[in-house]
């Protein structure tokens, strides 16, 4: 990366090779201020003084914010938090599944945990093709094939061992006690049973005999819904640890359902599973530094990269919801999602050319190629085909403690309850990540997205992800910390919490509830939610982007610090019953 400006290394962190950008595309001079919403603003966050949870789940929420109380640090809070989702989140919260944690010390010190799921050894490259040779999505998101190799538990033990201070038993505390004792089921979990439910969970004895009731309907809103499998299975966790889940009664039932109905994830794959410690992608935008997921997730670099392009444009002058602000935006994305398909997946296989994708140079020549005034259609970029089907699930959450440590964890089971499976009495939802894996390359998978060789199936490969947990910091401090559900749409979700904060001035609460965009280059659609000027659209259209308005993406959960230290939590108006809430 090309650093301009000056470089200052700090003390300690020189030992970590650790370099602090400053001065470095310093914000344009009409950049508006920072906002930490003042009271003449539309949308307000939540105010905290010491510590902040954001999540999709109200009760997750709170399971954080006791823990952070009881003196726990913002680590120890966002794994209390996940367990917690597991049980009053089932759609996308987890032990079945996997994803990333991002974490930033109070003295700067940034690292990754990738728990994501694993291809199990028996998995291979043309596995969901059918007769024919054409991907079958019915395999990859339905079946017990779907699954691969969980991650979510063994994540959370190592974030809490190497980072927490208090023990597994502890955090996973407030988890058992919703499972056994039974959640009042709200809104959300209502309505996703009701809708997505008959999909998938309805087909599965086991997981019929948790999520519907003996009259055969799904639990409505208000009633009391008690997992005592999940209570047992997240209680041995507590007892035994991760190896409970891994090596123990839990693999027995996860290896045991997989052998009964022709899945692949067998004892070995579950003992020999790992979570590992990454380095995290980072950039600088404007005088800010941004640290993102890398690989197997593509986010980190795409946003970057993206974040990089937008740098040689004024979008302050042009405007929020401007026609030319999408515009550029909307091109940028296009060249990033083309890269994505080519040369994004699991690092531990595929050489990722991070270095070249996230350089400020290359970001500039592609920012010469963007026309203000004029798309370019992806078809000249690259082809591809249109993804016919639509789903919204996954989860994020971020957590800041009284000392300033910030941690963003996305998780999923990758769609609504994942592949609907629970696995023998365990009480434990499965995934269907290997989804994420392109079935046949040039083949959109369930977001759309398009992919090579680079991410085909392979035996313990993990498939690639957009999953983007960020956290941007200012001045060495820890700013904003951000990240979204949303399949294919997180990448562009985040940017624009990014963008919107930065470039256009908005507190979090504003830069969250603002109406979003994004382009995916193929499609070559430019989807945008509700509450964009119609004129906007017309001009977007004339400049040849194929505008088409549709549901609201993303759900992010952020907390923002003032340089007061005051920590301001913003949950999506998107989502129904999600809460920040700090102390
Ligand atoms: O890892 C990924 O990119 C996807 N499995 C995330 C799925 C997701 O965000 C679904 N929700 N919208």
């Amino acid at each position: 990366m090309r650093i301009q400006g000056n470089v200052r290394q700090f003390g300690w962190a020189l030992l970590m090779s650790f370099t602090v950008v400053q001065g470095a595309h310093a914000a344009p001079a009409n950049a508006p201020p920072v906002s930490y919403g003042v009271d003449s603003d539309t949308f307000h966050p939540v105010k905290a003084k010491h510590g902040m949870v954001a999540s999709v789940d109200a009760m997750a929420t709170e399971v954080g914010v006791d823990i952070l109380k009881q003196g726990g640090n913002a680590v120890d809070a966002a794994v209390a938090v996940g367990f917690a989702l597991a049980v009053t989140h089932p759609q996308a919260g987890n032990l079945g599944g996997g994803g990333f944690m991002l974490l930033r010390t109070a003295s700067g010190r940034t690292t990754a945990i990738d728990f994501r799921e694993m291809a199990p050894a028996r998995a291979s490259r043309d596995m969901f093709l059918d007769k024919q040779g054409n991907a079958d999505s019915k395999l990859s998101l339905t079946s017990h094939l779907a699954s691969g190799t969980p991650g979510t538990v063994a994540g959370f033990a190592l974030a809490a061992q190497k980072y927490g201070t208090l023990p597994l038993s502890t955090l996973l505390a407030p988890a058992i006690k919703l499972a056994r004792d039974g959640i009042v089921v709200n809104d959300a979990l209502a309505d996703d049973l009701a809708t997505y439910g008959k999909e998938t969970l309805i087909n599965h004895d086991n997981s019929r005999a948790i999520f519907y009731k003996a009259d055969g309907k799904p639990y409505q809103k208000g009633e009391r819904l008690v997992q005592k499998n999940l209570a047992r299975s997240l209680q041995l966790i507590a007892q035994q640890g991760p190896d409970a889940f891994y090596k123990g009664k839990i693999a027995d039932e996860i290896a045991g359902e997989m052998a009964q109905h022709g899945g692949l994830i067998g004892k070995q794959d579950l003992a020999a599973y790992r979570a590992v410690e990454r380095k995290p992608v980072s950039g600088t935008y404007r005088g800010y530094e941004v640290f993102s997921m890398p690989p197997p997730s593509s986010g980190g670099i795409h946003i970057v990269q993206i974040l990089n392009i937008l740098e040689n444009f004024d979008l302050t002058k042009f405007g929020f919801g401007s026609a030319d602000a999408m515009q550029v935006m909307a091109e940028a994305e296009k060249y990033a999602y083309a890269d994505r398909s080519e040369y994004l997946g699991d690092p531990d296989f595929v050489k990722v050319p991070q270095q070249a994708l996230t350089s400020k140079a290359y970001a500039k020549t592609l920012a010469q190629q963007i026309d203000v005034n004029k798309a370019r259609p992806s078809s000249e970029i690259k082809p591809g085909k249109l993804a016919p089907y639509e789903s919204n699930q996954t989860t994020h959450f971020s957590v800041v403690d009284k000392d300033g440590n910030a941690v963003a964890v996305t998780y999923t089971l990758n769609t609504y309850f994942g592949s609907g499976i629970v696995a023998g009495q365990s009480g434990i939802l499965m995934n269907n990540e290997m989804d994420d894996f392109s079935a046949k390359p040039g083949t959109p998978n369930v977001y759309g997205l398009v992919g090579g060789e680079a991410n085909a199936v392979q035996p313990a490969k993990r498939p690639l992800s957009s999953m983007s947990p960020t956290i941007v910091a200012k001045d060495v401090k820890t700013w904003l910390v951000t990240g979204s559900p949303g399949g294919s749409r997180i990448i562009t979700t985040v940017l624009q919490m990014v963008v919107n904060s930065i470039d256009f001035g908005m507190n979090v609460a504003e830069a969250t509830n603002a109406p979003r965009f994004h382009h995916q280059w193929l499609p070559d659609q430019l989807r945008v939610e509700k509450g964009f000027s119609p004129d906007t659209l017309r001009l977007l259209e004339a400049k040849g982007q194929h505008v088409k308005v549709m549901p609201a993406m993303g759900s992010t959960q952020s907390i923002m610090i003032g340089p007061d230290g005051t920590r301001y939590g913003a949950s999506d108006p998107r989502s129904v019953d999600d809460l920040s809430a700090g102390y």
